[in-house]
């Protein structure tokens, strides 16, 4: 195996700095990945800027990855070494560097890992994995929809009309085929004016439910 290479965030607001980072050896429920592919999505971005997770630092950046096993801990059943898989970070792994997505060599827990069928692409997977359980998880307690041309947004669009609901959500023109494809009844351009949104919005209405996916600012 050849060294470990990690991208950190030292500071709150700090910039990402590549470094030689420690060579982790698999203990009981973990496994050693290989890192293909790495999705980095907007929570990334958020832990640099704000203090909402409260990130400890210094931080390796990422939360779910693709790639190959390499090695694994003596409890591991389900993955072997050379396996396809795709990992979230949730649980405890959520705040321990050696889990982190960016870099060479990640440790995953077993619980958080699952593995590739032949045709699917360790881009797809890693982009997948944590915004549908965002998705599955969400929307089994709230139903209706802003935001529907996101990762996170695209998927609840598409969870909700397979379940039966009328869906009304938004997109700009430039994403609206995308969210048509996936079966939304009403798409709002949220690129006018806030009155406008709000009233088409309300035209459209009453709600059983109203899930925000993009959580700007603005549209929350
Ligand atoms: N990705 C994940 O795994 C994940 C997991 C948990 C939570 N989250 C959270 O979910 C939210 C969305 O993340 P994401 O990864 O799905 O984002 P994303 O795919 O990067 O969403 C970007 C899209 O949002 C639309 N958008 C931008 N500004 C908008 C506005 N003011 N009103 C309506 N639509 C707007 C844009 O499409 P158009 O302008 O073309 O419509 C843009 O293409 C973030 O708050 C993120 O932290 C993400």
């Amino acid at each position: 195996m050849t060294s470990n290479e990690a991208a950190w965030i030292k500071k709150p607001g700090g910039l990402i700095e590549v470094e030689t980072v420690e060579k982790w050896i698999p203990d009981g429920v973990e496994l050693l990945v290989r890192v293909e592919a790495v999705n980095y999505n907007p929570t990334d971005a958020k832990l640099r800027r704000s203090d909402l997770f409260q990130p400890q630092f210094p931080l390796i950046v990422g939360f779910t990855f693709a790639g190959t096993v390499i090695s694994t801990g003596p409890d591991v059943s389900s993955v072997k070494p050379g396996d396809r898989v795709v990992v979230a970070r949730w649980g405890q792994a959520g705040t321990d560097n050696k889990f982190a997505a960016l870099q060479r060599y990640a440790l995953a827990l077993e619980e958080n890992t699952l593995k590739l069928e032949p045709e699917i692409t360790f881009e797809d997977a890693s982009g997948v994995i944590a915004n549908l359980a965002t998705v599955v998880s969400a929307l089994n307690i709230y139903m209706g929809l802003y935001g529907g041309s996101s990762a996170v947004g695209g998927l609840a669009v598409k969870y909700a009309t397979d379940a039966g609901y009328e869906v009304v959500t938004t997109s700009s023109s430039a994403n609206k085929k995308l969210v048509e494809e996936r079966h939304a009844a009403h798409i709002i351009d949220h690129c006018q004016s806030k009155e406008d949104i709000l009233r088409e919005l309300r035209a459209h209405g009453p709600y059983e439910g109203l899930f925000e996916a993009i959580g700007s600012q603005t549209t929350t």
